[in-house]
């Protein structure tokens, strides 16, 4: 989506031993030409991006737009996992500038595609404007909608942009809304869902990213586990051995300058040592309300039978053998 509007991608590492960047890492990035900041709310655990408004205020280029009225860059957070969760009693949604949920066909609420971007009640600009532009911009720079065409003489129109068509159709909003009345249920269960695995692993060595810490309400999107072996091959392996077990785990995610993509863009995993080394021993346990509290002691059984036949990170043993 940088790449799109002709902006320069610049990535940061994460700190040692966690998915997430801090907002100093953030803030030493940011240089004269930075226009915008994204953080992610990696597994549904809203990034707390309320400190960088002091940390950036007037740096960056904010000699237009939206960055001009914040006199910093706009923050702006991929919540793609995090609908429903929430930062000391504030929603997901309102802690950045913008925010762009993800409502995909593997997100907690899904409309099959299609997502939402919201924005700050109190941001500096004219938020009628600025809605209005959104709609435009997703429907490919066209000022009216099919239904609005429809209404009166009212059929013209213009296109004011060759824009891309990225609305979400009502059809799948429908699907969406439908899902909305249960949503706060649907949280509760995977929650639930979770401390289960906390409690399933607490003795194998395996270690859960953190959904419930001080404050933080996480949307329990997804159960990313830090296993204790040395690297990537062992880390397959026990995905293999689980898959032939009946359960099927995936990695989130493998570091963007790994794929070719980026690697073409000029990125190298060298200068994202700590991306690389929690991803390696990355592996991210099945998550959905299907499953029971019985199925996820079988995951449990099967991580833990898996890993005894595992070389053990050198580190870990030493500190066992101790
Ligand atoms: C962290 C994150 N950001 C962005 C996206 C993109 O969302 P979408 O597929 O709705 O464009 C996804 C998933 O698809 C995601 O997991």
């Amino acid at each position: 989506m940088i790449d799109h509007v002709g902006a320069r991608i610049v990535m940061v590492d994460s700190e040692p031993g966690s998915p997430f960047p801090s907002v100093e890492r953030i803030a030493a990035a940011v240089t004269d030409r930075t226009r915008a900041v994204i953080t992610v709310d990696l597994a549904g655990i809203p990034f707390d991006s309320r400190p960088l408004t002091g940390l950036l205020a007037g740096r960056g280029r904010i000699d237009t737009g939206l960055g001009a009225a914040l006199e910093r860059p706009v923050i702006i957070s991929d919540s793609a996992h995090s609908l429903g969760a929430s930062l000391q009693g504030r929603p997901a949604g309102s802690l950045a500038d913008l925010t762009a949920f993800s409502f995909h066909a593997v997100k907690n609420l899904t409309t099959a595609e299609g997502g939402a971007l919201t924005w700050r009640a109190d941001l500096p600009t004219d938020r009628e404007e600025l809605a209005r532009w959104v709609r435009t911009y997703s429907l490919h720079g066209q000022t009216k909608d099919a239904l609005a065409k429809s209404r009166g003489a009212s059929w013209e129109y213009d296109v004011i942009a060759p824009a891309y068509k990225c609305n979400l159709p009502d059809t799948l909003a429908a699907l969406g809304l439908s899902q909305l009345n249960r949503y706060e249920q649907n949280l509760d269960r995977r929650r639930e869902l979770l401390a289960h695995y906390a409690q399933g692993l607490a003795d194998t060595g395996v270690k859960l990213l953190e959904h419930d810490a001080d404050g933080v309400a996480s949307s329990g999107h997804l159960a990313i586990a830090t296993l204790p072996v040395p690297g990537v091959a062992e880390r397959n392996r026990v995905i293999q051995e689980l898959y032939a077990a009946g359960v099927s785990a995936n990695v989130h995610y493998k570091p963007l300058p790994l794929l070719t993509a980026y690697r073409d863009l000029g990125f190298d995993i060298a200068d994202f040592p700590n991306a690389y080394a929690f991803y390696a021993r990355e592996l991210t346990l099945p998550l959905h309300l299907a499953l029971s509290d019985a199925d996820v002691g079988r995951v449990c059984t099967a991580l833990a039978a898996s890993l005894q036949r595992s070389p053990r990170d050198a580190a870990r043993s030493t500190a066992s053998a101790a």
